[in-house]
């Protein structure tokens, strides 16, 4: 049985590998290139990568091409928190136990070293070997779908609206599906889309991908308040600080906990219908819950 905490320390530095290689070898100016990869280079859990690897290591067996893949949306995400960092957005200083990109090399640079993790994965996906067309068109159709503003964008806005008002508890879960559920649910899918999933496979794992998108940002909100910005490598406290609808917010930090126990026994429901071993799928559910950073 494959552990997790191992799976890790192998395949961590092997993402982030891929990811360095993958921006040295475009042509760009070099300030872009360095303040893309301080991003890239400044750490993160990797787990949407790690999804990536769980799902195919599930299915098939992981190939160099779920490395690409999660490299992508890795860099897709790494865009998201450069510019959701931004004086405009969320206003942080530190991410990831680091400056701000932005602190770094100024807004500017900051916006465009984003921009240009937002677009390089697509590129990436379409230079692919050894997937299929019809596998690249759904892994990029997708990519756009949950990256874009029917997905992370939208639940962005959403979740920017949610400082001005108080959201509901059903507007507040369409918020998390969107910012942060739907990149998940593209690293989870992507997997499937490589392992050439059946539709069977890919209905359990989306239903699994949903309760791991909630309880991924309702968990965040949790440690938003009851961690240390020394062990997030994030300002703790910008929750409340800046009068954010979230789970502790609407429902308390007891309500906001059995909420975050619910989409984990539900996430693992859903895996206890795919037949034969998944043991990473469970221990990254698990990893999501109990995750103090
Ligand atoms: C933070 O994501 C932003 C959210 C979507 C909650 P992570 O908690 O995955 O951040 P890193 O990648 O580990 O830094
Ligand atoms: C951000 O949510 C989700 C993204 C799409 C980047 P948060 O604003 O709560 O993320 P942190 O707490 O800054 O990592
Ligand atoms: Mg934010
Ligand atoms: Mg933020
Ligand atoms: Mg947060």
């Amino acid at each position: 049985m494959t552990q997790l905490k191992p799976f890790m320390a192998e395949q961590m530095p092997k993402i982030e590998d891929v990811m360095l290689t993958l921006v040295e070898s475009i042509q760009a100016p070099e300030i872009l290139k360095e303040a893309m990869s301080y991003s890239l280079k400044a750490g993160g859990k990797r787990v949407r990568p790690l999804f990536v690897l769980a799902v195919m290591d599930h299915l098939a067996e992981i190939t160099e091409e779920a490395y690409i893949v999660g490299a992508a949306v890795e860099m897709i995400h790494t865009y998201s928190l450069i510019h959701d960092d931004l004086p405009s957005m969320d206003n942080d200083d530190y991410r990831r136990g680091k400056l701000t990109n932005h602190k770094v090399f100024g807004e500017a640079y900051a916006t465009l070293a984003g921009d240009a993790l937002n677009t390089l994965p697509f590129g990436i996906i379409a230079r692919m070997q050894n997937v299929t067309a019809e596998q690249k068109v759904a892994l990029v159709q997708l990519l756009s779908e949950t990256a874009g503003a029917e997905g992370m964008v939208g639940g962005q806005i959403l979740d920017i609206e949610g400082e001005t008002k108080q959201l509901t508890i059903d507007e507040l879960v369409h918020v998390h599906v969107n910012k942060t559920g739907a990149i998940l649910r593209f690293s989870i899918e992507a997997g499937a889309i490589l392992a050439n999933a059946t539709e069977e496979q890919l209905a359990i794992l989306r239903d699994y991908a949903y309760h791991i998108g909630l309880a991924f940002q309702i968990k965040d909100d949790i440690l938003d308040i009851e961690g240390t910005t020394e062990q997030l490598g994030k300002t703790a406290g910008k929750d409340v600080a800046s009068d954010k609808s979230t789970y502790p917010a609407l429902l308390t930090l007891e309500g906001a906990k059995e909420k975050l126990t619910m989409h984990y026994d539900a996430s693992l429901e859903a895996l206890s219908k795919l037949p034969s071993e998944k043991t990473l799928l469970e221990q990254l559910a698990t990893y999501i819950v109990k995750r103090n950073k």
